[in-house]
């Protein structure tokens, strides 16, 4: 017998079971033939949260939450962010390999004329009120392009899909300015093919009366790093979002809206706003006992700390303080950062956060940064969605073209009341 078997011994029943083991993992649907009797539905795990179950095999992202190793289709990010540009990184996690030059030419051009959005869609995104959270712009306003590219459909046409991922990741940084502007009541600035994917996100931006918008480059390379860090983390709650709706064979762009809708949660993509407020509400490095007191006693969680699947320090974490430094250079030191290096460091020694192996995620330090480059909070899971789109896109072709996948659909332990006769409405009580 192969040793690549689980032995499940049912003592209801006295029955064995051998359950095949492939890549660390049974097949969930193996245990529906463990039963009492033939009327019997079989069993079925039970995982909210999905804290241990595997959905999909995927080639995209290797991460090891317990040594601290993120890679996309196998390269460190460390060297990724090192070396490569943002756009070379959805290229690589789009298709599989690192572009050569003229690969990454001819996708940086494709990318570069699918920024501009359709002059209704600018008009759609006037009719938001004054004050309209960016991040809810930004799922409204990806829904409401999948009305501009009905062909989007085509989801079983490679070629179709390819088209729909540069539409989605030219757009989004356009979308995602638009607001900023809107948020601001500043008129929206046209996309500038002259420059960079993120040379051109910051000129939307940023761009008052100037002819030329000059963008900083350190603040480019930093943004364009972050955009790097973000762009994919395997099964997380946007990603799955993005999976599922995908599974139901509805377009990308409304399966990206309901990305971005679950990246807009606290407790995933807003939680960078989240450290910053939490930083703020601190206000000086003297009243950090208190805080971990109050973190201690239950009272309230350390924000951009903790993570599902890391129990070691997120490496994207390392990198960010390391561009904290190149930013404050130039931008000036924002305070806030001195309290999170200490709350990081009195974090770090307390035995409540080393037993429950709570480090920093990558939200901890980008809102620092992104502060520091002038970019308000509402903005920040925004900037999460820029970066996110290249994995979320990769995430759905990938589900797609999957044999062994089907239409999302879980299964439930239903403890609701047994069957009961229905009362009309007079005799109730
Ligand atoms: N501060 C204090 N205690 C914490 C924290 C925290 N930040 N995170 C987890 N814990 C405790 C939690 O109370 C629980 O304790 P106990 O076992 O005594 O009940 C234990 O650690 C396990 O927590 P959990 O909620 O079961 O773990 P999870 O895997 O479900 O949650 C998390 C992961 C990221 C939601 C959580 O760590 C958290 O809320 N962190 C703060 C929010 C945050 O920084 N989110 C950004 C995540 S990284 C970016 C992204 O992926 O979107």
């Amino acid at each position: 017998m192969s040793e690549n078997m689980l032995s499940i011994k049912d003592k209801r029943t006295g029955k064995q079971y051998e359950v095949p083991i492939e890549n660390g993992t049974i097949s969930a649907m193996q245990l529906r033939a463990i039963k009492v009797d033939e009327d019997d539905f079989g069993i079925m795990s039970y995982d909210p949260g999905f804290k241990n179950t595997a959905s999909t095999k995927s080639t995209v992202t290797y991460l090891n939450g317990e040594k601290g190793i993120l890679q996309y289709r196998g390269y460190p990010i460390e060297e990724i962010a090192e070396n490569a540009s943002f756009l070379e990184t959805a290229y690589l996690i789009l298709f599989k390999k690192l572009p050569n030059q003229s690969e990454l030419d001819d996708f940086v051009y494709q990318i570069t004329h699918h920024t501009m959005l359709h002059e209704n869609t600018k008009k759609f995104m006037e009719g938001f009120r004054y004050d309209a959270h960016p991040m809810g712009m930004l799922v409204s306003t990806l829904a409401a392009l999948s009305t501009f590219y009905p062909d989007a459909k085509n989801i079983n046409d490679p070629e179709s899909r390819k088209l729909q991922m540069f539409r989605l990741l030219g757009k989004t940084p356009t979308i995602a300015a638009y607001g900023y502007r809107h948020l601001m009541g500043l008129p929206y600035v046209y996309p500038d093919n002259e420059l960079s994917f993120t040379g051109n996100f910051l000129s939307m931006m940023f761009k008052m009366t100037e002819s030329n918008y000059k963008v900083h480059p350190v603040l480019e390379k930093a943004l364009d790093v972050l955009f790097i860090l973000h762009a994919d983390h395997e099964q997380n709650c946007s990603t799955t979002a993005m999976r599922v709706v995908g599974s139901s064979n509805a377009d990308p762009f409304v399966a990206a809206a309901s990305a971005a809708s679950a990246l807009y949660g606290p407790l995933h993509g807003g939680a960078n706003e989240m450290v910053l407020r939490m930083l703020r509400e601190i206000g000086s490095v003297s009243n950090i006992p208190n805080h971990i007191k109050r973190v201690k006693a239950g009272e309230l969680r350390l924000m951009g700390f903790g993570h599902r699947v890391y129990k070691n320090y997120d490496p994207r974490a390392r990198i960010i303080k390391n561009i904290a430094e190149q930013v404050f250079d130039v931008t000036g030191r924002n305070p806030l950062l001195d309290i999170a290096v200490e709350l990081e460091r009195i974090a770090l020694e307390d035995e409540f956060f080393i037993n429950k192996k709570l480090y920093p995620n990558v939200d901890f330090y980008s809102g620092i940064i992104y502060e520091a480059m002038k970019l308000p909070v509402d903005m920040f899971p925004v900037l999460f969605a820029i970066g996110r789109m290249a994995g979320w896109l990769a995430q759905w072709e990938e589900g797609l073209v999957d044999k062994e996948q089907a239409i999302s659909r879980p299964r439930q332990v239903y403890l609701g009341e047994k069957k009961r006769a229905f009362v009309p409405i007079a005799q109730r009580s």
